[in-house]
């Protein structure tokens, strides 16, 4: 299996009052396709930024973040939109449906985009899928964080992309909609291989993916394989995967 997800030395600085501000410091991992990935870490250890730079919607400082076969930062904005509308579905943690379109409406932009002769059928199977079949007319406003989240869930996975990533998408959800929300993440992405990377402040949740990547203060603390546990807490029959050995970590 080719790596998905190769980065190397990714640094990315901004300018600030006194200077420059080091907010992701030198970068290097590789994340295997059909992974489950979770980027761990305090709040402002630079994870969003991170996952940001990994999705092509901001630029590094320097260094390179190549994904199946492309270094998608060497790329302009238009041929970088692009390439995301091919290969990458986002699920915010504010959940950023468009509020004048319903729900249908709402998983139906990115295929029509795509060309999808058939969008309305597959956003409403979709819509079905996570529990929503019966609420495909109703606007953002009209709808439950859960329900957004679950419509954001399915126009991510809508386009059938290589990859999935999402920005503590279960932030704004109590714990009990947030453990449907990440269970229907898990399923999906079981079911289309995609890759999936989550940045996550809940531990249980980074104990349940494939690798685990710690940041700490912008730097990488940590690029770890390991077992993923399933949600009754015992690890997955995983042959020839040692939990928590290192790997190429920057
Ligand atoms: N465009 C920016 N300008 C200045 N500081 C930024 C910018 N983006 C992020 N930061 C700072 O970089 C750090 C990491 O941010 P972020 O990636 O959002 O962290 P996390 O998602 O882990 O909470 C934070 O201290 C944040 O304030
Ligand atoms: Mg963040």
């Amino acid at each position: 299996m080719p790596a998905a997800i190769v980065v190397e030395h990714l640094t990315r600085r901004v300018r600030d009052a006194d200077g420059w501000l080091t907010i992701l410091d030198d970068l290097s991992f590789e994340v295997e396709a059909g992974a489950t990935v979770a980027i761990v870490g305090a709040s402002g250890s630079g994870k969003s930024t991170l996952l940001g730079l990994l999705a092509g919607l901001d630029l590094a400082t320097s260094g390179s973040v190549t994904v199946f076969g492309e270094k998608i930062l060497a790329l302009d904005e238009d041929a970088r939109a692009a390439w995301r509308a091919r290969n990458l579905g986002f699920v915010f943690q504010s959940f950023q449906l468009l509020p004048q379109m319903t729900a249908l409406e709402n998983v139906m932009l990115p295929l029509e985009l795509a060309g999808d002769r058939h969008a309305g059928e597959r956003a409403r199977e979709l819509l079905k899928r996570v529990g929503l079949g019966d609420r495909l007319g109703h606007y953002p406003r009209t709808l439950s964080g859960g329900e957004q989240q679950r419509v954001a869930i399915a126009r991510a996975f809508a386009p059938r992309p290589r990859l999935l990533f999402a920005d503590e998408p279960t932030g704004s959800l109590d714990a009990a909609t947030g453990e449907r929300v990440i269970e229907l993440l898990f399923e999906l992405n079981r079911e289309a291989g995609a890759t999936l990377v989550l940045v996550t402040h809940d531990a249980q949740l980074a104990d349940r993916c494939s690798m685990r990547l710690m940041l700490a203060g912008g730097q990488l603390h940590g690029a770890q394989r390991q077992a993923p546990v399933s949600p009754g807490g015992v690890a997955r029959e995983s042959p020839g995967s040692d939990r928590a050995a290192p790997v190429k970590a920057g």
